[in-house]
């Protein structure tokens, strides 16, 4: 508010954003049930709840991108969806989506330009553009150039330019939709201060996170939805986390790891001064059965580009990758899951799932040859052992022929772990397993992995969650520069001081 501005009652005026009995189906199955919210400018508001619970649908009508069945949607008074979908722009609400919308061929400033350019009497004001985006980008304390290609640069600056092209539109309510999933603990914590700098400057936000960590770190207030039902709304200081929890999933959470199974003698996959095209190396480990590895490090340090390496999606320079003693000789995926390999890869829209075909197909990818040519039969056994699998993870889903676009995040996550379970593997590979997944869906796919290995798998489990490290490994190898830098020994694990530790030596602190 400028100081010219009249006084005005706080009391009486409009809320930020404001939800108002909101009712939305999908096929005729209700994802949000009469959902009522009130956002308040200058605060921070954690929306959290599980995969599939109705956040990212909620934010969706909440920015007028859908419409809802019933229900209104106010913006400091006026409704959101009396017009068309300018309208949400008019108003100043904007959604950072949970999938990244930015253009990677553009550069940061035109990203941040994009259908509001500067024009001037000559045409485009390149050089006006590229200097206030410039200036934004130094307010939210990031250091790059504005004229760098979008997609050279990591998806947690990528994510700073979307929000700077948010409030750059003027919005006073910004809608967060899992903003920290796909990005470092590192850049959470520029995500988190780039938060509170727009809170301060009285923009009403809303954000989704699995972490517990974030929602302590930044919201105000807390609010929880359960299959479609706002279930909690409270400030954080009145909420312990287990409150916040015990609404998300509707009963307690016990522990959230399960006991370690003992790991078996035999060594089952071995990796032999494999040279990693591009990421450095030569890396040599191995895993025993049932024994479960983790790969910590920092961002960049190479773990992915070994994972991929050694499922064959990535060409080695040399070295080799032997399962059971046995050389895996060619380097592709489908040698790969010859010598029993599986992975989860880290980037589920790339790697991982197929968005346009259903979950049946989906979570018989890998075998999905052997069936296409089956009888009918055969056909009913896919059914059951995807049945069973996708039960196990309990996938929410409306079936197996649902199609993977319409699942929610932390749901297509578990399709890709479940379709490991219908066949024979001997080494299991994971990458960020749980990025996304929700408390209790991820108490669940721990006590999978544990179940995985004990029944004799080998994990090798690459993750930037350090509990997950901790708690899940048997060993843990800490990465940089492409190498591993240190072993750590569960006893190494069980110190005190050893994330400290650990973050010392994935730095190349000591
Ligand atoms: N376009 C769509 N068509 C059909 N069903 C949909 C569509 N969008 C969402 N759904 C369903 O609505 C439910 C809620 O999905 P939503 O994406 O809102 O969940 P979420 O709380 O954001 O979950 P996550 O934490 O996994 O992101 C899910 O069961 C999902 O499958
Ligand atoms: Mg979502």
């Amino acid at each position: 508010m400028r100081p010219t501005d009249p006084p005005s009652d706080a009391s009486n005026a409009p809320s930020t954003l404001e939800c108002r009995g909101i009712e939305k189906a999908f096929g005729g199955v209700p994802v949000l049930k009469g959902v009522s919210l009130t956002l308040e400018a200058g605060t921070i508001t954690a929306l959290a709840g599980e995969n599939g619970a109705g956040k990212s649908t909620l934010m969706k009508i909440a920015s007028g991108q859908y419409r809802p069945d019933s229900g209104e949607v106010f913006v400091r008074g006026e409704d959101l969806h009396a017009g068309n979908t300018q309208m949400a722009h008019r108003l100043g609400v904007s959604i950072v989506p949970q999938e990244l919308a930015s253009v990677p061929d553009l550069s940061v400033y035109e990203n941040i330009f994009i259908g509001r350019e500067i024009r001037g009497v000559f045409g485009l004001q390149r050089k006006a553009m590229i200097e206030e985006a410039r200036k934004n980008l130094e307010v939210f304390g990031v250091n790059v150039d504005p004229t760098a290609r979008m997609g050279s640069l990591p998806v947690g600056i990528r994510q700073i330019v979307e929000i700077i092209k948010a409030t750059n539109t003027g919005a006073k309510a910004i809608l967060l939709d899992e903003p920290s999933s796909a990005i470092a603990e590192r850049e959470v914590e520029r995500l988190i201060s780039v938060m509170r700098h727009l809170r301060d400057r009285g923009v009403a936000l809303l954000f989704t996170t699995h972490k517990m960590e974030e929602i302590r770190a930044v919201a105000d207030r807390v609010v929880v939805l359960r299959d479609g039902n706002l279930v909690l709304d409270q400030p954080l200081a009145l909420l312990t986390d287990d409150d916040i929890v015990t609404a998300m999933i509707g009963r307690e959470l016990e522990d959230l790891f399960p006991d370690r199974n003992t790991p078996g003698e035999e060594t089952i996959l071995e990796i032999d001064n494999l040279e990693v095209d591009g990421a450095g190396g030569p890396v040599s480990l191995s895993v025993r059965r049932g024994e479960i590895v983790g790969l910590a490090g920092l961002v960049g340090a190479g773990r992915t580009e070994l994972l991929e390496t050694v499922f064959g999606i990535r060409r080695p320079l040399g070295g080799e990758v032997r399962v059971s003693g046995r050389v895996v000789k060619k380097h592709s995926p489908s040698a790969a899951i010859a010598a029993k390999i599986a992975i989860v890869p880290e980037d589920r829209k790339g790697a991982g799932a197929i968005l346009s075909m259903d979950v049946l197909d989906n979570a018989s990818l890998p075998r999905l040859a052997s069936f296409s040519t089956a009888s009918l039969l055969k056909q009913g056994a896919r059914r059951a052992a995807v049945r069973k699998a996708t039960e196990s993870v309990r996938l929410k889903s409306r079936g197996l022929n649902q199609s993977m676009e319409t699942l929610s995040g932390g749901n297509q996550q578990k399709v890709v772990l479940a379709r490991w379970l219908t066949g024979p593997v001997d080494v299991l590979i994971l990458d960020e397993p749980t990025r996304g997944v929700d408390v209790g869906a991820r108490s669940e796919i721990y006590r999978i992995i544990v179940a995985l290995a004990s029944q004799g798998m080998a994990v090798l489990m690459a993750s930037s969650d350090m509990p997950e490290v901790l708690s899940l490994s048997h060993r843990a190898l800490v990465m940089r520069g492409g190498e591993v830098a240190a072993e750590l020994s569960r006893d190494d694990l069980d110190r005190t001081d050893v994330q400290d530790k650990i973050f010392r030596l994935a730095s190349g602190l000591s």
